[in-house]
């Protein structure tokens, strides 16, 4: 198979002998050392790379992006992000300004989030810089420099990369008789995964990578899903919105904004910047972890699920999709086309609840959706993640509180039929106590967050 992109403003057509070699290994045997490998699954960000198309400039992990997903793509590393007569980014330069550097392992990857940002004339740097670890320098002169940075303009060598026509890049060479596949339609994966069920599907590859780098497992035959422009968006329809399976999180929580407010809170919470530019909604679902956050989030919405094989589709509610331990109502060949979301679920709230704030994966989830007439709870939508061996609804809890008025005394009274819906695990996340407590806690603080106390840390002040 041969894939094309723009390489640091140069177009390189590359032979893959192996789809499933990483952006970093490639990168790293290409001598472009300069992007570096600290954990190898997304957690450091020492292996951040610019990479832009037509849908914009993003940072991601190389670690976690596999050679066929940058086909047709501008991929920029820190070799290339200074202009070509020598000219430092202004990132880089405020980066010496500042002394944001000390030993310097983490600092290629700081300056490709930092200069990403910069394009994109973004300054949300607690969140954007959340996914870059540094263990020496500290994170205030960091910090101070991508700030000082953010007074100057764009880089005029760095537009080429926007302009760069990508169609014509697209997939040269990869075809339906290749170990991998590169559909550029949802209709094409349809037809070919049909004649292809054993196959391992990788949208964002963020799970799939790791089975392969750290779990080392062997996938005979793959299709890519990052080219299926139909699956990457979002319809309005009369009854609510169709999310296509391959939208990501940073594209899901960007357009939840507007009518999912609280949908887009919580998506802040999920992994890093880098890791929710690559990582999809479908893949989060189809992944089926008990501890995978848009499930909950989803369910307690109200969501259904389409999944397509061939030419049928069928439509379940979300929570029916997981049926046990990693088991999901999923048949060869089928696979989740897209999610639907009601127009609006202003009762939404959604606790996650972490060794630390950010990129971490949840203990426990919980997600509250409560609608209220009069003073008493009318409907109540309530599902948890890490309370189970799936992402499940608390359905003896709901039903206590149907009736019951929206007060921390009636919240109490039902706590412990959260017992009767669930049985949670000890692992190294949290013992079973634990979750259980936890999950007891997140129910009193959601009475508490609709009072309008302030139950989130970002939200406390000193
Ligand atoms: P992939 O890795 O491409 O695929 C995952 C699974 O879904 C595979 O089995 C694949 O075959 C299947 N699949 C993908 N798309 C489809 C489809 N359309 N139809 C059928 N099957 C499909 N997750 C969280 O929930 N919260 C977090 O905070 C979080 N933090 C993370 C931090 C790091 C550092 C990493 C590496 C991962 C983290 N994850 C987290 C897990 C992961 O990012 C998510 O589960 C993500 O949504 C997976 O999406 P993907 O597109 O990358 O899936
Ligand atoms: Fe740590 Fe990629 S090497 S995130
Ligand atoms: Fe050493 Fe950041 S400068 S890890």
């Amino acid at each position: 198979m041969e894939i094309a992109f723009l390489l640091n403003g140069e177009t390189r057509r590359v032979r893959v002998e192996d789809p499933l070699q990483s952006l970093l290994d490639w990168l790293r045997a290409e001598g472009l050392t300069g992007t570096k490998e600290g954990c190898n699954e997304g957690d450091c960000g020492a292996c951040t790379v610019m990479v832009s198309d037509a849908a914009g400039r993003r940072a991601v992990n190389a670690c976690l992006t596999m050679l066929p997903q940058i086909a047709g793509k501008a991929l920029r590393t820190i070799e290339g992000i200074a202009a070509p007569d020598g000219t430092l980014h202004p990132v880089q330069q405020a980066m010496i300004d500042h002394h944001g550097s000390q030993c310097g392992f983490c600092t290629p990857g700081f300056i490709a989030s930092m200069a990403t940002a910069h394009e994109n004339r973004r300054t949300d740097y607690d969140d954007l810089l959340a996914g870059n670890l540094c263990r020496c320098t500290g994170y205030v002169p960091i910090l101070r420099a991508a700030e000082a940075a953010a007074l100057e303009q764009p880089a005029a060598w760095l537009r080429t990369d926007a302009s760069f026509p990508l169609a014509e890049m697209a997939t040269g060479g990869l075809g339906q008789t290749d170990p991998a596949f590169l559909p550029e339609t949802g209709d094409e994966l349809a037809q070919w995964y049909l004649a292809h069920p054993e196959a391992t599907l990788i949208a964002g590859g963020t799970d799939v990578s790791l089975w392969v780098t750290k779990a080392l497992r062997d996938l005979p035959e793959v299709a890519f899903l990052s080219h299926c422009k139909d699956l990457a968006q979002i319809r309005e329809t009369p009854d609510g919105f169709v999310i296509g399976a391959g939208v990501t999180i940073a594209a899901l929580r960007a357009w939840a904004e507007g009518p999912h407010p609280a949908l887009a809170g919580f998506l802040r919470r999920f992994a890093s910047e880098q890791v929710r530019q690559m990582a999809t909604i479908g893949g989060n679902i189809a992944n089926g972890s008990p501890i995978g956050d848009g499930p909950p989030a989803l369910i307690a919405m109200g969501a259904s699920l389409t999944l397509r094989r061939g030419q049928d589709r069928r439509r379940m509610p979300l929570e029916e999709f997981f049926l046990d331990y990693r088991k999901q109502d999923r048949r060869p060949g089928e696979f989740v086309e897209s999610v639907s979301l009601p127009k609006s679920a202003p009762g939404l709230r959604c606790y996650k609840l972490s060794k630390r704030f950010d990129q971490d994966i949840s203990a426990v989830c919980g997600a509250f959706n409560l609608t209220i007439k009069g003073s008493k709870i009318e409907t109540a939508r309530i599902a948890f993640g890490g309370m189970a061996g799936i992402p499940k609804r608390a359905s003896r809890f709901e039903t206590a509180l149907i009736g019951q008025p929206l007060t921390e005394e009636s919240m109490a009274a039902a706590l412990p039929l959260l017992e009767q819906d669930f049985t949670p695990l000890s692992d190294m996340r949290a013992s079973a106590a634990y979750r259980m407590n936890a999950a007891q806690a997140m129910a009193l603080r959601h009475v508490r967050a609709l009072s309008g106390a302030a139950v989130s840390v970002l939200e406390v002040t000193p």
